[in-house]
C-alpha cells in the first residue's frame, strides 16, 4: 500500500513536471497586478461562511468539501471564531463510515473533519439562518452557535456553499429552499449596512448559474463564480468506480468536481501570488473536464468582475508552507470521471446494494426496494410535471425553455415559491432529485398562470395518489 501510495505521488510529480512545461505556464515571478487600493489583507479581518445543504451518506461529498475549505482557511490564518460553518453532521458518526469521526476529500487525503466548528448543525441548518449569518444580525439566528459575520468596513468575506440544486435553488437539508432572489436580498443588505469591503463567492450545484443570472447586481462589491451555468448539472467525482477510486471500502463520491477543482489549486498554489482570476481560469478549465463538456460543466462568473484582479489571500488567506509553490505542483491536468449530482445518490444506494448483497439477504432486499422506490418516485415527479405541463398548455408547451443570457430564471420569484407549494401539497415532496424541474414551475409563472389553475392542474396530475414518500 505505502509503496502504490509512494508510486501514485511519484506518477503525479511527474505529470505536473511535463505538464508544467508543454503548457509553458510556469509562474511567472513578477507581480503584475498590485494590491487593490482600498485594502490589504492586514487592514482587516476576513470572514468566511461554508455551507453544505445537504445530509445522508450518498451526499457524503458536499460535506467533505466544506469541512475540507475549512482546513484551508484554517492554514491560510484565518480564525475559527470568524469562519462560520453549516454542516448537518450525519456523515463523520454514520454507521456507513468506513473510518469513523473522520471525513476525506480525496482517495489519498487525509482527514479533513478534525477542528471543524459545528456552528450550525441539523436542524439548524436553514436558510433563514444563512442570511442572518452573512448580515450578521445575532438576534436573526435560530439555534446553532449564534456565531454570525460580525465584520467591519474594511473586512473581506468569502462563501463558499456546496449541495444540489436547481434553476434558482440551493438545497438545504431544513427546508425552504435558498431562493436566488433572497440570497441576493441578503447580500444586497448586508452591502446596505457597510459591514465589508469585498466578498467572494464559489456555489457549486446543479444549475447554480440560475441563481445568479440576471439579478445579481455589479455594484455591491461582490464576485461570484458558479459551478455550473444556469442550465446544466454540476458533477461529483471521486467515485466508487471511478478512477481515481475512493479507497475500495467507501460507497460514496468523495468530492465534487468544481470544489475539488478550487481546493486543490488553492493548496498547490502561493494564495499571495495567485490572482483570483487565476484561479477562475484554472477552476473553469478543469471543471470543463478540458473543455470535454460532455462530463463537466461551465464555471460562470457574476456581480462585480474588478474584483478578480486580487490575490486570494485576501479571502482564503496565506499557508505560510506554500511560500515556495510555484505553479501547478500536484494538479491533474487530466480529466477526472464524474457523475451527475442527481445521479450520485442512486451510484451510491447501487455500491451499498452490491456490499450487502453478500452478507445479508434480508437488507439487501430492502436496499433493493428502496432502489426500486426511489427511481420510480422519480418518474412520478417527472411524469407529474410533464402532464401538469400538458394540462396547462397542451402537447407543444415549453414548459422546458430557457430564457436568453442574462434574463432572469423567473420575474416574480414570489410566485415561484407559491406554484412549488402548489405542487406539493397535491403532488409530493419535491426532494432533491425534483429541484431539476425547478425551470418548469418558473416558466408557469412566467406565462402568467395563477396559482388557482396551478393547483387544479396539480390535484388531476397527480389524482392517483403515490403515497408518501422520503428520500
Ligand atoms: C492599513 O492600516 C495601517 C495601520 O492602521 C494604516 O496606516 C494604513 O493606512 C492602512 N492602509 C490602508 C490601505 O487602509
Ligand atoms: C434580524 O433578524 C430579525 C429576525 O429575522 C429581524 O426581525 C431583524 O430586523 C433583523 N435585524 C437586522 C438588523 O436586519
Ligand atoms: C440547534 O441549536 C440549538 C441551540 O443552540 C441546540 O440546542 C440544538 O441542539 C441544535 N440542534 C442540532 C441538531 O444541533
Ligand atoms: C467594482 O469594484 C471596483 C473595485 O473595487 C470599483 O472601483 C467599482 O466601482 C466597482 N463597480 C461597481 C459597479 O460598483
Amino acid at each position: 500500500m505505502a509503496s502504490l501510495y509512494f508510486k501514485v505521488i511519484v506518477v503525479v510529480l511527474l505529470a505536473a513536471v511535463a505538464l508544467d512545461s508543454v503548457d509553458g505556464r510556469r509562474w511567472d515571478p513578477i507581480i503584475r497586478w498590485p494590491f487593490h487600493r482600498r485594502g490589504t489583507p492586514e487592514n482587516g479581518t476576513r470572514w468566511a461562511v461554508l455551507v453544505a445543504g445537504s445530509n445522508g451518506f450518498g451526499n457524503y461529498r458536499h460535506q467533505a468539501d466544506v469541512c475540507h475549505a475549512y482546513q484551508i482557511l484554517k492554514r491560510g490564518g484565518l480564525k475559527e471564531e470568524n469562519i462560520v460553518v453549516f454542516m448537518y453532521d450525519d456523515i463523520a458518526d454514520s454507521e456507513m463510515n468506513p473510518r469513523k469521526g473522520t471525513i476525506i476529500n480525496h482517495p489519498n487525503g487525509r482527514d479533513v473533519y478534525e477542528g471543524v466548528p459545528k456552528d450550525y448543525t441539523g436542524e439548524n441548518v436553514t436558510a433563514a439562518n444563512f442570511y442572518a449569518v452573512i448580515q450578521g444580525n445575532k438576534t436573526g439566528v435560530k439555534g446553532g452557535s449564534g456565531k454570525v459575520v460580525d465584520s467591519k468596513p474594511n473586512d473581506h468575506v468569502f462563501i463558499y456553499y456546496s449541495d444540489h440544486g436547481g434553476p434558482g435553488v440551493l438545497g438545504m437539508p431544513v427546508m425552504p429552499f435558498v431562493y436566488g432572489k433572497d440570497l441576493i436580498e441578503a447580500l444586497k443588505k448586508k452591502h446596505a449596512s457597510g459591514t465589508y469591503e469585498e466578498m467572494m463567492i464559489y456555489v457549486e450545484s446543479c444549475e447554480s448559474g440560475s441563481v445568479f443570472e440576471g439579478i445579481m447586481p455589479t455594484d455591491l462589491n461582490v464576485y461570484v463564480t458558479t459551478a455550473s451555468n444556469a442550465e446544466e448539472s454540476s458533477w461529483g467525482t471521486y467515485c466508487p468506480g471511478m478512477d481515481p477510486a475512493p479507497p475500495p471500502e467507501y460507497m460514496t463520491c468523495l468530492g465534487d468536481l468544481y470544489s475539488v477543482a478550487w481546493m486543490e489549486d488553492s493548496e498547490t498554489h502561493n494564495l499571495k501570488k495567485e490572482t483570483v482570476k487565476e484561479q477562475y481560469e484554472r477552476v473553469k478549465e478543469r471543471t470543463s473536464n478540458f473543455n470535454s463538456y460532455n462530463a463537466g460543466s461551465h464555471v460562470m462568473e457574476y456581480g462585480n468582475k474588478s474584483i478578480k484582479a486580487e490575490k486570494l489571500c485576501l479571502y482564503q488567506g496565506f499557508d505560510p508552507k506554500a511560500e515556495t509553490l510555484l505553479g501547478s505542483n500536484g494538479i491533474r491536468r487530466r480529466p477526472l470521471q464524474v457523475v451527475n449530482q442527481r445521479d450520485a445518490d442512486l451510484l451510491f444506494m447501487w455500491e451499498r446494494y452490491k456490499k450487502l448483497k453478500d452478507n445479508s439477504e434480508e437488507k439487501s432486499e430492502h436496499l433493493k426496494k428502496s432502489i426500486i422506490d426511489a427511481i420510480a418516485y422519480r418518474k412520478h415527479l417527472d411524469v407529474s410535471v410533464e402532464t401538469i405541463g400538458f394540462i396547462l398548455f397542451g402537447p407543444a408547451n415549453d414548459l422546458k425553455s430557457t430564457r436568453s443570457q442574462g434574463l432572469p430564471l423567473v420575474d416574480d420569484w414570489d410566485c415561484l415559491k407559491s406554484m412549488v407549494q402548489v405542487f406539493e401539497e397535491r403532488c409530493g415532496s419535491l426532494t432533491q432529485y425534483g429541484m431539476k424541474h425547478m425551470r418548469a414551475f418558473a416558466n408557469i409563472c412566467n406565462n402568467g398562470v395563477t396559482t388557482e389553475d396551478m393547483a387544479e392542474a396539480s390535484a388531476v396530475a397527480c389524482s392517483r395518489s403515490f403515497g408518501v414518500y422520503s428520500e
